[in-house]
């Protein structure tokens, strides 16, 4: 038996080397407000991903700085910064994912949708320019709202007759990492092991955390930690708000969570096998036409959107209080995306 478990271990030892030396694929990862807060420390994290052969960092000021620091890290990737709209279409081309961060962040007392005014335009420039130079590439969307520049994306992509819905992905991870985290700290679990799913939108009450999926299961949390629970998660981008004082919104956390999500796909489009991560999609599985749930990834993108499982009485309730603010959301984008 022992021989056997060694034998076995390293094969699979091999099998893992040779996948990531020889046969790990070419590809092109763009970001799009690479000089941002954001777009600096996920620029960094995107260097240090080994399926990451080019990184093409975009913004309309600062990248030529962000692009020489960056490439000085021994890693795979070549880095190469493009500054300006005369240079978007190098940037894009060949691009296998798009992340975008661009556009203004939250200060104190502000809303998500208070951006609305001034990113939903920039989306809709930068996807415009998606669907011209790489209309095949995984899009995952950061800039805010979440909830009303996805459907502004979908909406270019259409007009051009590019979209495919599942290369579309609005970013959810970091409302996913706040929960994990949270949940930790609360049931006094290794922060390593939790999992929960985060469904709904990326704002406010539209962000429904599913603790009663929560793993590994915690039978120290009350019906009131629970809430407490679901409302720091929903209210987490407000404590960062509120502690950076005017100086923005989530940067670290949130390059981490990009990072993390920008992988998931990598992984899915080079054939790993179950790659699941929550995220902001086109769905059926409630009467919205777009709902964050778990979603497999592959190579094409979303393969499968998983349903909603089972909920408790709380986590329903929730869910029908977010569905009308997230429904509006999702029309204001795409009252916006037709009309301009
Ligand atoms: P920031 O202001 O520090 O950086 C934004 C960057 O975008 C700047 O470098 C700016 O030059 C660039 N930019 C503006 N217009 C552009 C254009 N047309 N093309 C390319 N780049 C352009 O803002 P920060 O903190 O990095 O936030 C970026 C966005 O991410 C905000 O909309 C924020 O609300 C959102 N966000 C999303 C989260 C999520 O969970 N999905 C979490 C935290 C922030």
């Amino acid at each position: 038996r022992r021989g056997e478990v060694s034998c076995s271990s390293s094969s699979s030892h091999l099998l893992r080397r040779s996948y990531s030396s020889e046969s790990t694929p070419e590809r092109k990862v763009a970001v799009l407000g690479a000089a941002g807060g954001i777009g600096q420390p996920l620029s960094l994290l995107m260097k240090l991903n080994p399926l990451v052969s080019k990184l093409a960092l975009y913004d309309i000021a600062g990248t030529p700085g962000v692009a020489a620091d960056v490439s000085h890290v021994n890693t795979r990737s070549e880095v190469a910064g493009y500054i300006g709209e005369e240079q978007l279409e190098q940037a894009l081309t060949g691009s296998d994912v798009v992340v975008i961060p661009a556009g203004v962040p939250r200060k104190p007392g502000m809303t998500r949708d208070d951006l609305f005014n001034i990113n939903a335009g920039i989306v809709k420039s930068l996807c415009t320019a998606i669907a011209k130079y790489c209309p095949n590439a995984v899009v995952n969307m950061i800039s805010n709202p979440v909830n009303s520049t996805v459907p502004i994306a979908a909406e270019v992509f259409k007009k051009a007759g590019t979209y495919d819905e599942t290369k579309l992905f609005g970013v959810t991870m970091l409302d996913v990492v706040r929960a994990k985290t949270f949940y930790a700290g609360k049931a006094k679990v290794n922060v390593a092991d939790v999992n929960v799913p985060v469904v709904g939108g990326h704002a406010g009450i539209t962000i429904l955390p599913l603790f009663s999926q929560a793993t590994p299961k915690a039978n120290n949390l009350s019906d009131e930690d629970i809430v407490a629970l679901t409302k720091r998660t929903q209210d987490g981008g407000t404590e960062v708000v509120e502690a950076k004082a005017g100086k923005g919104s989530a940067t670290l956390s949130m390059a981490y969570a990009g990072a993390l999500f920008a992988d998931a796909c990598l992984k899915g489009l080079n054939g790993v096998p179950d790659v699941v991560e929550c995220a902001f999609v086109q769905s059926s599985i409630t009467e919205l036409p777009f709902f964050a749930s778990k979603v497999k990834l592959g190579k094409n993108g979303v393969e499968e959107v998983y349903g909603l499982g089972l909920l408790s009485d709380y986590e329903k309730q929730g869910l029908e209080k977010l569905k009308p603010e997230l429904l509006s959301s999702i029309e204001k984008g795409i009252k916006f995306a037709k009309e301009n």
